[in-house]
């Protein structure tokens, strides 16, 4: 596809309508879409759930054909990793506080897969969702750090009706957890609308929140945070453009989602 625009869908699979969103906007948008599905080892902590992640590759190979995209790389982990990785890519700072703190290895797996890929791929536009907030500024910085020549592009969160945000790990939800686990929606919405009325205290926004998610027996608060858009620093007083981030305990299935402040 030489001098044709590659517009790049990188995922671990189980393909969901968000990633669906990021497949049809890169059909639409570039000259040749390809989609790569590798539930990555290196992101994930020895506690975590690689072995239990979930995987569908022959539904997720109907819905990108169905999509119209013409490439697919589901390499195994050996082909991936033939040989013990000794380069890692570290991005510093902004993998620190939120996810990096119960997560202390996960996004240096997340950048060095990535930079893998954007290797195999070359020069192209790359599509991530912004329900993965965190990783979006890993990959922002990883990418303007090494000159990497890669655009990338942020899509929307995909939501339920009930607002929760679409997500892999949702499936792993019993029902009253699915029911239970719009809590998280609801508690980002309140905090917004606490801003909208006026209060900018950033332990106020928090303290909203906080009261929400204890209302819900079955919902277990890891972290709430009024943050900085590019450096994911919590702030003391919010401004329109920062965000608000948020992880959830279910039994044992941890959800995350964010939103910006100043969208309604
Ligand atoms: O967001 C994901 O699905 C993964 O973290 C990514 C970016 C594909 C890297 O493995």
């Amino acid at each position: 596809h030489r001098g044709a625009r590659v517009g790049l869908v990188p995922t671990m699979g189980f393909l969901h309508e968000g990633h669906r969103t990021l497949l049809d906007t890169a059909v639409a948008h570039d000259d040749v879409a390809a989609l790569t599905i590798f539930v990555n080892p290196l992101q994930f902590g020895p506690t975590e759930d690689l072995a239990t992640y979930p995987r569908d590759l022959e539904r997720d190979l109907a819905m990108a054909n169905a999509a119209g995209v013409a490439h697919v790389l589901h390499p195994s982990v050996t082909e991936m990793y033939p040989t013990p990785i000794v380069t890692a890519v570290t991005v510093a700072g902004v993998s620190e506080p939120l996810e990096g703190l119960s997560r202390p290895t996960h996004f240096s797996g997340v950048a060095t897969v990535v930079a893998k890929l954007f290797a195999i791929a070359g020069p192209c536009r790359a599509y991530f969702g912004e329900k993965d907030y965190q990783q979006l500024a890993v990959i922002r910085h990883l990418v303007a750090d090494l000159d990497m020549g890669i655009d990338i592009i942020e899509v929307a969160t995909v939501r339920e009706s009930d607002g929760l945000a679409l997500s892999s790990r949702n499936r792993r939800l019993d029902p009253s957890q699915r029911v239970a686990a719009a809590i998280v929606p609801r508690a980002l919405v309140a905090v917004q609308d606490a801003f909208w009325h006026g209060t900018i205290d950033a332990e106020k926004l928090r303290e909203t929140a906080v009261r929400i998610i204890a209302d819900e027996p079955q919902a277990h608060l890891e972290y709430v945070e009024v943050v900085d858009r590019d450096t994911l620093r919590p702030l003391q007083s919010a401004t329109p453009d920062a965000s608000v981030v948020i992880a959830v305990w279910f039994g044992q299935i941890r959800l995350i989602d964010n939103v910006a402040l100043s969208r309604l």
